[in-house]
């Protein structure tokens, strides 16, 4: 399933030829940031929308999914990063009981990696392990587990994400149960930090990562996502020696410097950096500078329900003609596949 997509990378994979869309089919490549409850098929989130609503007498929940789900439906225009974020608590209502979260996961990963042509070879999936009435973290990260180890570990493997709001005792926690998890031999190959680009206390995360690359797991922060990002905190965030970063947007040139001199692979996400506004246009985008130093990166979705793309759809991006797509070569754009593959957590 292709799924449906709109905008910036519906235009450019509608500008290919039939032989540049073969070629994008066939390249093998990773998708290495795709946020679990940001890429439910709107299709299957409609329909869990209507059983929850069916079933709940809370007004105030059913008028929050309902509000939600015809936002995502209509396609959401967003003024800035911040109004992303607000989608969230309807898609949550749908998502906090290990049955609704185990059929969300298996729909994620049918939309990345079924069908004849799937999204990507491999998937390395990410989620914020909640706590709710119905479970515990550790039963979420089980429970989306269980999904992704229906598929072969050559296809699909888990991250596990800290929201930048989490506690030090939650972010200990979920460490904890990655770090377990892991050691019980179940497929949970990283961690990331995530959230509100805003919030939180980057003090207080050193000895996480340090437990969390103790245990064996690779390390991904998203890190200067908006200009507010100070330049200080970017530098602590690397001082955490990531062996990915999510997004890099406004990297100052000591922090660009420190990137390229531990060819730290960059996660990016083009259709998500247009649609949050973080990106003006698809030519100023900073992917242009870690192509001209051959620099390693993987291009990922992020978020395809609000952002209403794919991964076919951002390869697009970069092999159309300009000014739909970067213009980028097949040679090119092979290249940027297999450093995709060089990257993953899970080889
Ligand atoms: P989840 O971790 O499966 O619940 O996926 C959704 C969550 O991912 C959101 O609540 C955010 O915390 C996080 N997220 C998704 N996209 C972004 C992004 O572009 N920047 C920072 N955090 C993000
Ligand atoms: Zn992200």
């Amino acid at each position: 399933m292709v799924g449906l997509i709109y905008g910036s990378a519906a235009l450019a994979l509608d500008s290919l030829t039939p032989s540049q869309l073969a070629f994008i089919h066939a390249l093998p490549k990773a998708e290495l940031h795709a946020h679990l409850n940001g890429s439910i098929p709107v299709s299957e989130l409609r329909e869990m929308a209507l059983e929850f609503n069916s079933r709940t007498s809370d007004k105030a929940a059913s008028d929050l999914v309902h509000d939600g789900i015809t936002k995502l439906q209509n396609g959401v225009v967003l003024d800035e990063i911040y109004d992303f974020f607000n989608l969230f608590p309807a898609i949550y209502a749908l998502t906090s009981n290990p049955a609704s979260l185990g059929r969300a996961t298996r729909a994620v990963l049918e939309q990345f990696l079924g069908g004849s042509y799937p999204q990507c070879t491999y998937l390395e999936l990410r989620s914020t392990p909640r706590e709710t009435a119905d479970m515990s973290r550790l039963d979420y990260v089980r429970t989306v587990l269980d999904e992704v180890e229906r598929y072969p570990k050559s296809r699909a493997a888990l991250i596990v994400s800290l929201d930048r709001k989490m506690s030090a005792e939650v972010i200990q926690e979920c460490v904890g149960v990655a770090s377990q998890l892991k050691a019980e031999g179940r497929r949970v190959v990283g961690v990331d930090l995530c959230g509100d680009p805003q919030a939180g206390d980057m003090n207080i995360l050193g000895e996480h990562f340090a437990d969390a690359k103790k245990a064996g797991l690779g390390i991904t922060l998203h890190i200067a996502e908006t200009p507010a990002n100070p330049a200080d905190e970017t530098i602590q965030l690397l001082s955490y020696a990531p062996d990915r970063l999510g997004h890099a947007t406004f990297l100052n040139d000591e922090a660009k410097a420190i990137v390229r001199g531990n060819k730290t692979c960059i996660e990016l996400c083009l259709s998500s950096n247009l649609l949050c506004k973080t990106v003006t246009k698809l030519e100023d985008h900073h992917i242009r500078y870690y192509l001209q130093h051959d620099h390693p990166i993987a291009i990922c979705t992020d978020d395809t329900l609000p952002f209403r793309t794919s991964l076919t759809g951002e390869y697009a991006l970069l092999l159309a003609a300009q000014p739909l797509g970067l213009g980028l070569s097949e040679g090119e754009v092979r290249r940027i596949a297999e450093m995709s593959m060089a990257a993953r957590f899970g080889q």
